[in-house]
């Protein structure tokens, strides 16, 4: 059984141990340790450059979460990176009133995104997925709220519920992807007073297996909201500028009233949008102050304008759907060959490997083992988050991680048996 040798991982225990007095937790969120594998994965980063990290302690690897979703091109691009340091450079990106990019950004999304007739933005994912939600209850002059997904941190949305009122969140229900009848049995009670079925078009909800939309399951959702008169919202946080220019609702040809973007449309640069059908959106305009101090700010704008331009102009994202298409076929023939339950879930530009879950548990120290051996043989795959593929992995890299996949299910395998 060929264990991979343990990452040294000395000083990103010393930072983190120094982080612990400055910072509640030493790292917020989804990036503490404890959500990893303690002791196995590193806690801070020195640089990255295309599809590569670099960790405090000189290690390397290969990396698969592009920065929780905004990479979609690679670390540190050249092109986008310049564009943003002109910008700076050459005029000034923070100022009194709002530069002109904000109306070549809201073109170029009405050209891609089906449902994109107005835009606004805003920095974060969460601010464009709270603000879609006071939209819709503005225009409808309705409360409740149907959900599907991870839609941030507010409020409203969040899971921990620590130091939230239930008030903030006592009308917003919640229904499982793929299961219509559970939507239709909400929407029977509360239908009259919904504003909002707010969903990720494309499954992937936290910690658990993707799914893909099931026949119909899309349309019958567009067709409920249409009927209740409620607005869909899409949030494409994750999947507008991954799985299609247009988003999941392209690829899967079903338009919602209002659509959520943020991550990957500025290949890291903070900028995100709620775009939508003009009637919708005015509510905006009339009813609602939706303003922060950052929002104008144009790096964000431009870097946004650049990396579409490069996504356009050098097919990047037919690109990640052929190479992924190919490295995930190697990764399930690998995964049918080792009885560790196993399963790849998802399509080439996000997918996931997680374990059939078992009464024993013992689901969880096969993926613990397997995530171990992935991330001491430079694979940064995360035991508990899909992976992503940029642009700038190329096919030797995708070779090499699926042969790592395959030595570590050998030797999960084994060491199973023993
Ligand atoms: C689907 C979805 N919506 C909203 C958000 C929140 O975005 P942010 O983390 O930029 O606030 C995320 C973040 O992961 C997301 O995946």
């Amino acid at each position: 059984m060929r264990d991979a040798k343990k990452l040294n991982i000395a000083e990103s225990l010393a930072l983190f141990g120094e982080a612990t007095k400055l910072i509640p937790g030493g790292v917020l969120g989804a990036r503490k340790p404890s959500d990893f594998i303690e002791g196995e994965y590193p806690i801070f980063l020195e640089c990255g450059k295309g599809c590569r990290l670099t960790d405090v302690d000189g290690n390397e690897y290969i990396d698969f979460l592009c920065g929780y979703g905004p990479i979609i091109l690679g670390y540190r691009e050249e092109e986008v990176d310049e564009a943003v340091m002109k910008q700076i450079r050459d005029k000034g990106f923070c100022f009194t009133l709002t530069q002109r990019y904000q109306n070549h950004l809201a073109k170029k999304l009405s050209e891609l995104v089906p449902s994109a007739e107005m835009s606004i933005f805003l920095k974060t994912g969460s601010d464009a997925t709270t603000a879609s939600i006071r939209i819709a209850r503005a225009y409808t002059s309705r409360i409740k709220v149907m959900r599907c997904g991870y839609h941030g941190w507010h409020d409203w949305c969040v899971e921990m519920k620590g130091g939230i009122p239930e008030k903030f969140y006592e009308d917003v229900y919640e229904f499982r992807y793929n299961n219509l009848n559970q939507l239709e049995e909400l929407m029977a009670r509360h239908g009259d007073q919904t504003a909002a079925i707010i969903m990720t078009p494309f499954g992937h909800p936290n910690h658990q297996k993707m799914e893909e939309p099931q026949p119909g399951f899309l349309e019958g959702v567009r067709e409920i909201a249409t009927r209740y008169g409620a607005v869909l919202i899409f949030d494409e946080v994750r999947t507008n500028f991954r799985l299609s220019m247009g988003g999941a609702q392209k690829l899967y040809g079903v338009t919602p009233d209002l659509s959520v973007l943020g991550k990957s449309m500025a290949n890291g640069y903070a900028i995100s949008a709620v775009s939508g059908k003009t009637k919708v959106m005015m509510a905006a305009a009339s009813k609602l102050f939706i303003s922060s101090t950052f929002f104008p700010n144009s790096d964000g704008y431009v870097a946004a304008l650049k990396t579409i331009e490069i996504l356009d102009r050098e097919n990047v994202i037919e690109n990640i759907w052929e190479k992924g298409n190919r490295f995930l076929k190697k990764v399930r023939n690998t995964i049918s060959k080792y009885p560790v339950g196993a399963e790849l879930t998802g399509v080439a530009p996000m997918f996931y490997i997680t374990f059939q879950k078992d009464a024993a548990e013992t689901h969880r120290r096969r993926r613990d083992d397997f995530y171990t051996q992935l991330i001491r043989k430079g694979i940064f795959l995360h035991p508990h988050h899909h992976g992503y593929i940029s642009y700038r992995h190329t096919d030797q890299d995708l070779d090499v991680t699926a042969q790592a996949i395959d030595e570590a299910l050998a030797y999960v395998t084994e060491k199973n048996q023993k």
